[in-house]
């Protein structure tokens, strides 16, 4: 049945209602480091900590922290690291937490993903699970992070999911439902109560501003932290919220008193490369989804994801 087939489906305990997100909020931070799909690029993880480190920032990994990382030992580091940080699971944690489940990588892929690609996600989740295999303890901690967080600065509500606001692996956040949909997730935004949604999961980012009740809202998907997210670039993406722009954002919006930004993580390339391509050789099924895009970027443009009216420095 269609609806059940690994990689294509959205299991039923990934689903929440957008009114979770009335709450009082679990973090209140300064300045906050938003990193999702790291993808277990343990150069992006060094990057990331040192970004946070130069300005005294919290940081929030909003899932798939884990996806290459199929070496024991790496294994073990990246998910060490990252739970000492503010963090919710992504398809990637919850499916190598739990036990198979027949959702596959638990990616709930939209229709123009391609067979071939869904089916060698499955192959790299099942590779995942095995290393995952030998360490319970970690398992569980992940299998125990949230789906999602309320985080507070300077009065602002942010929205900390993975997927969108109803699902952890849902794509109503991408920017291709927010150039078809954008009225599904104004309605998200609306039902939730939170000024910015802050997500990833669906490979590419996309900053897009909203009028909402509570004046100006905003959904900001970084993409990937680990891997390239724009044509012949060499750099990840994160999110960045705080009171004061960052000389090194490619875009960003003002709400308020508080920026929302999409911040580099430039972390060393020839040194990742040169890991993938050990663990992951030619011909594999990393190699053949992900290899050009960690190479040289996506055939995607920093112009497709600034939707906002606000400044950028992307030209
Ligand atoms: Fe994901």
């Amino acid at each position: 049945m269609a609806r059940t087939r690994p990689g294509r489906s959205c299991p039923r305990h990934y689903r929440y209602s957008p009114a979770v997100f009335a709450r009082a909020a679990e973090l209140r931070a300064q300045s906050l480091f938003i990193v999702g799909g790291l993808y277990g690029n343990p150069f992006a993880l060094e990057a990331v900590l040192a970004m946070a480190r130069r300005e005294g920032a919290t940081l929030a990994f909003n899932g798939d922290f884990n996806w290459f990382n199929v070496d024991p030992a790496e294994f073990e580091s990246i998910n060490e690291t990252v739970l000492r940080h503010a963090a919710v699971r992504g398809n990637v944690e919850t499916e190598i937490a739990g036990e198979d489940s027949g959702a596959g990588c638990g990616c709930a892929y939209p229709e123009w993903v391609g067979e071939a690609e869904v089916g060698r996600s499955n192959e790299i989740l099942t590779r995942l699970r095995g290393t995952a295999s030998a360490y319970p303890e970690l398992r569980e901690r992940l299998g125990v992070l949230p789906m999602h967080l309320v985080a507070e600065i300077a009065g602002l509500r942010i929205g900390i999911v993975h997927g969108d606001a109803e699902s952890l692996a849902g794509w109503q956040f991408s920017q291709e439902a927010l150039r078809e949909r954008p009225e599904r997730a104004a309605a998200l935004l609306a039902g939730s109560g939170v000024d910015v949604f802050a997500c990833t999961h669906t490979c590419l980012p996309v900053m897009r501003e909203f009028d909402a009740p509570r004046g100006k809202a905003l959904i900001v998907n970084n993409g990937a932290a680990g891997m390239p997210n724009f044509r012949d670039t060499r750099f990840g993406l994160a999110t960045r919220i705080a009171s004061t722009p960052s000389a090194q954002a490619l875009y960003g919006a003002r709400l308020g008193a508080t920026v929302v930004e999409a911040v580099p993580v430039r972390y060393d390339h020839e040194a990742w490369m040169a890991r993938f391509d050990r663990v992951w050789p030619a011909g594999s099924p990393a190699a053949l989804s992900y290899r050009k895009r960690i190479a040289s970027g996506p055939g995607y443009e920093v112009e497709q994801a600034v939707r906002t009216g606000a400044f950028s420095r992307a030209a």
